[in-house]
């Protein structure tokens, strides 16, 4: 096959760096999120999701005016999607609950029996084929009826949020064993109100984005803790959250503070009220916010305060670091009365900041995607550093193409690299990185890219009502990287595939 010869040169590498194999105990796994490969959008009891109002309302915005209405079926093809998994040999699946379909009210006056009684098959097949289910609470589907209510600028929403996640725990704890609260909460409070490309779609930049951020931190610290006293001494389950982080290196040397004030506002803001020993905000970006609030006229900072009991109620709450990786950018400084475009893609008004990429990184089908392999190793040493020794969990990284090609090179090559810095990490820096997940399982329904930007290890048929999954090169390459728990890719398992 086309990839050994790369695999080869991957052996000699990684032989350099030491050693090709990952530690026993370290898992590999696939994710997906329940709006981006459920469909069945109003089927049974299930309400509205803010992406069904978003795909509805706003078709403009998405890229080919598509839905998740459909998408790939996998309320009806669940089975089909364990069997790839179970083929593929993984040892986990990470998948998200949808919240309006377990709680059509959005509070847990009603559980629906449809929704218990379809993630209650996901988890027991996936069980019965020795696959362990990695469960996420939000992955960006708010019920429509709390999004009324403020949705995620309401601070009620972290008791709404602690609420529903005590259903999901008394549900399912006693056989999930990995909760991430909160997925990508920069791309639904940063994302989402500076720039208006991830639902509700009202924009509301430097104010709706920090209230938004602060009420994520409260909402998993509240779920994180009704899991500490009610569901831990029984379950034994282990709770994170998974932000996405960039890798942001100075442009040049005399951008590093620059750099590192974006780390802070990229990682820092969700990671130091969680992971730091003092908790609350990063204080660089505590004080530069209120500094350019008092300039700006307000006579209190747009960074929303913790209280000190907020504080002490958000510090701690984690058994282990997860986050997903794709990608890096530079960092500079913005030359004086320079335009700064909107945070996280363009640059940082409020740190004075302009985002950037080398010319040398190769861009995929995905504008926002340059590929980047040592930026995983760089950030993981950079959150051991700052957070300390703590347990890694990577919980995506994958690679773009708009190419439905089962032929995929550049995302084999992508994943072994990706892998390569990981253990790299392991090995040298010693991180302790204890599993990796594969973004994603199948090609879905990418956001506001819609169907025009894939992901998957398995090419999905978005023309045939069927959703027919074909396994691509890069399936082969990742169940051979798990079946020999190896970069040394066992020659006998490539015969056999
Ligand atoms: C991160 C998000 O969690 C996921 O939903 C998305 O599809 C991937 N990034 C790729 O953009």
């Amino acid at each position: 096959m086309w990839w050994l010869k790369a695999v080869a040169i991957s052996l000699s590498v990684c032989a350099v760096l030491g050693g090709r194999d990952f530690p026993p105990e370290f898992i590999f796994g696939a994710a997906s999120a329940a709006y981006q490969v459920e469909g069945a959008w109003n089927v049974n009891d299930k309400s509205l999701s803010i992406w069904d109002y978003f795909a509805h309302t706003y078709p403009e915005k998405i890229i080919d005016r598509s839905t998740g209405d459909v998408a790939c079926d996998s309320y009806y093809k669940w089975k089909t999607d364990i069997e790839l998994a179970s083929k593929m040999g993984l040892h986990f699946y990470r998948f998200s609950i949808s919240w309006p379909r377990l709680l059509p009210s959005g509070f847990p006056n009603y559980i629906s029996e449809d929704g218990k009684r379809y993630y209650n098959n996901i988890i027991n097949t996936l069980l019965e084929k020795r696959i362990q289910p990695v469960v996420t609470l939000y992955h960006f589907d708010l019920p429509q009826s709390l999004q009324d209510l403020g949705g995620w600028t309401n601070p009620l929403i972290a008791d709404w949020f602690a609420n529903y996640a005590r259903v999901a725990f008394s549900l399912f704890g006693d056989r999930v064993k990995i909760w991430i609260t909160l997925n990508e909460p920069i791309s639904f409070c940063d994302i989402a109100y500076n720039v208006g490309t991830q639902a509700p779609g009202y924009i509301s930049p430097g104010v709706g984005n920090y209230i938004c951020n602060k009420n994520t931190m409260l909402a998993h610290a509240k779920a994180y803790r009704v899991y500490d006293k009610e569901f831990r001494s029984k379950q034994n389950g282990k709770v994170s959250l998974s932000n996405q982080f960039f890798w942001l290196e100075p442009d040049t040397k005399s951008d590093e503070q620059a750099a590192e004030n974006a780390r802070q506002l990229m990682v820092g803001m969700y990671s130091h009220p969680i992971f730091s020993k003092q908790g609350g905000w990063p204080p660089v970006i505590e004080r530069i916010i209120a500094e350019k609030s008092k300039e700006e006229g307000f006579p209190y900072s747009r960074l929303p305060a913790f209280t000190e009991e907020e504080i002490e109620l958000v510090k701690g709450t984690y058994d282990f670091m997860g986050f997903n990786f794709y990608t890096s950018r530079t960092v500079r400084n913005a030359k004086p009365g320079e335009e700064i475009g909107a945070w996280p893609f363009e640059g940082g008004p409020d740190i004075n900041i302009i985002l950037g990429v080398r010319g040398e990184w190769n861009n995929t089908d995905a504008w926002w995607l340059y590929i980047t392999p040592d930026g995983i190793r760089k950030l993981l040493g950079w959150l051991k550093k700052e957070y300390g020794d703590i347990e890694f969990l990577i919980t995506e990284n994958g690679c773009a193409s708009s190419s439905p090609d089962v032929d995929d090179e550049v995302r084999v090559q992508y994943y072994k690299e990706h892998l390569e810095q990981v253990l790299v990490s392991i090995n040298e820096d010693k991180v302790r990185v204890t599993g990796y997940t594969a973004w994603t399982l199948m090609d879905n329904y990418e956001w506001t890219d819609g169907y025009s930007i894939k992901f998957g290890l398995h090419y999905v048929d978005f023309n045939d009502p069927n959703r027919t999954r074909t396994p691509r090169a890069s399936a082969e390459y990742y169940a051979s990287v798990v079946k020999s728990h190896s970069l040394d890719v066992n020659n006998k398992i490539i015969d056999e595939l």
